[in-house]
């Protein structure tokens, strides 16, 4: 599958329209790889992380919630790899000075297997080929950028005070192993899991909300026997895959894929990447690593404190290994939204709609006074929209424009059901419930409304 321009464009500007998600900073003409989602796209994001929690750590024995700070110790940084294995290549057009991710720049160009080449093979294809800048200009050599947001804590800006916004949650969760097992006593195997931001300095942030510069990861860190890591990682992967299904995506647009070594990240031994049919093509969504003990041995070495687990049953001395299953919320949310992106046609005219599953539509019913000016339909309205807002939350009122106008709004946020007070529900106490995907209206009685919806 290739990227689809179009889709996109339309997309994003659904997106904007309605409230989803915006530029960032945009009243300043904007901050590169960077987006703030607006009141449904928090709703939506937050639908998704609740699946989440709820999938992962309320609904088993075996996990703990962690919400570790963003800024840590710099050694914590050391230890891991990133400061020193967190690279990107990069080169520069020498006219503008912009920069490119030279291995993006080389697959534009159609070179082949530029994931297995050093620096020196990729300067050479630049040269051999006179690959030039997307401005048509000559490009500096390949270097190593280092993707971390460096800052300093507190007044003074040494060497001591450096600290970075973290690239990954994960690390978060590994400086608390030692914290976690001491006050749960946990059997193996267990898992550390947590929702926030990571931070990551893209050369090249590009195709919406799919690589950006500041992006929420949802992340597990299940630590296993070493003996038993390959049946754990191969349960987390299809796991990953049933969250997918949860979130009402279609099997026949998810992709596992083996990582090959030469692409893998420095702390992993084995990996899957989880791809997804986006409207950019086919690409990584959710990403699966055997970390072995490269973090809890290297944090133990650094930091001097211990990070042996004594398994229960045999009084076996291990460090232990670690399956992580990693998910991407933007990229997530951003196949949620693109899968549910539909047009057909309604009376003779296109139309545009989201089709959420219920449990993720950022609004579940619209409740509508077929007439605004009418206080008998507002208040019998008005009435509905209380009890099915207890039971819901996510009810909206609408009362703006005429009904027709009012289905096709509700139908761009994809709400799955409008529900309209008109003259007859002051008779006989019924009213219209209108589905989103087949348009079709019934009557339904107010007392069966919750359920019905339900
Ligand atoms: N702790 C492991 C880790 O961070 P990763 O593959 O680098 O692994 C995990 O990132 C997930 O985070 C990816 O599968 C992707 O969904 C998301 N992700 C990574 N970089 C991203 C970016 N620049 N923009 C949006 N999402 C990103």
């Amino acid at each position: 599958m290739s990227k689809d321009v179009n889709l996109m464009e339309d997309i994003v500007s659904l997106a904007k329209r309605r409230g989803f998600i915006y530029q960032g900073s945009e009243i300043y003409g904007g901050l590169a790889g960077t987006w703030d989602y607006g009141p449904l796209g928090v709703t939506l994001k937050r639908n998704i992380t609740n699946l989440w929690w709820s999938t992962f750590v309320d609904g088993r024995e075996d996990m703990f919630g962690i919400d570790a700070a963003i800024l840590m110790n710099q050694k914590v940084w050391q230890a891991s790899g990133h400061v020193g294995g967190f690279n990107d290549p990069l080169v520069e057009d020498l006219k503008t000075k912009k920069r490119y991710r030279a291995d993006h720049l080389l697959e534009q160009n159609n070179v082949e297997n530029v994931s297995s080449m050093t620096f020196e093979q990729m300067n050479e294809v630049i040269k051999d080929r006179g690959i030039k800048s997307p401005d048509g200009n000559e490009l500096s050599d390949v270097r190593q950028f280092n993707m971390m947001f460096k800052t300093h804590v507190g007044a003074v800006e040494d060497e001591t005070s450096v600290s970075y916004l973290r690239p990954e949650t994960a690390q978060g969760m590994f400086v608390n192993f030692k914290n976690v097992v001491d006050s749960f006593y946990p059997d193996l195997p267990f898992g550390l899991a947590q929702i926030g931001k990571a931070f990551r300095n893209e050369i090249s942030p590009r195709d919406f909300i799919f690589r950006v510069r500041e992006l929420e990861q949802m992340e597990i860190e299940y630590f296993v026997h070493p003996d038993e890591w390959k049946q754990h990682f191969d349960y987390w992967l299809d796991q990953q895959k049933q969250f997918l299904l949860d979130l009402g995506l279609p099997e026949e647009k998810i992709h596992h894929v083996d990582v090959p070594e030469e692409d893998r990240a420095h702390y992993s031994k084995y990996s899957f990447d989880t791809e997804f049919d986006f409207p950019i093509g086919q690409k990584e969504l959710l990403g699966c690593a055997y970390r072995t003990d490269h973090d809890l041995a290297s944090h133990m070495k650094h930091s001097g404190k211990s990070m042996e687990y004594i398994v229960k049953g045999t009084n076996e001395k291990i460090v232990p290994h670690v399956i992580e299953p990693t998910f991407g919320l933007d990229r997530t949310f951003f196949a949620v939204l693109s899968n549910a992106y539909t047009e057909d046609e309604v009376n003779g005219e296109k139309r545009v709609y989201l089709k959420f599953p219920a449990h993720l539509a950022p609004v579940r019913v619209a409740v509508s006074p077929l007439l605004k000016n009418k206080p008998e339909l507002v208040e019998k309205a008005r009435e509905v929209y209380s009890t099915l807002k207890k039971e819901f939350g996510n009810v909206m009122w609408d009362d703006n424009g005429n009904i027709g106008k009012r289905y096709r709004r509700q139908d761009e946020i994809g709400t799955p059901y409008c529900v309209v007070i008109d003259f007859d529900t002051l008779e006989d106490n019924a009213v219209t419930v209108r589905n989103r995907d087949t348009t079709e209206q019934e009557r339904v009685n107010i007392a069966e409304l919750a359920a019905k919806l339900r």
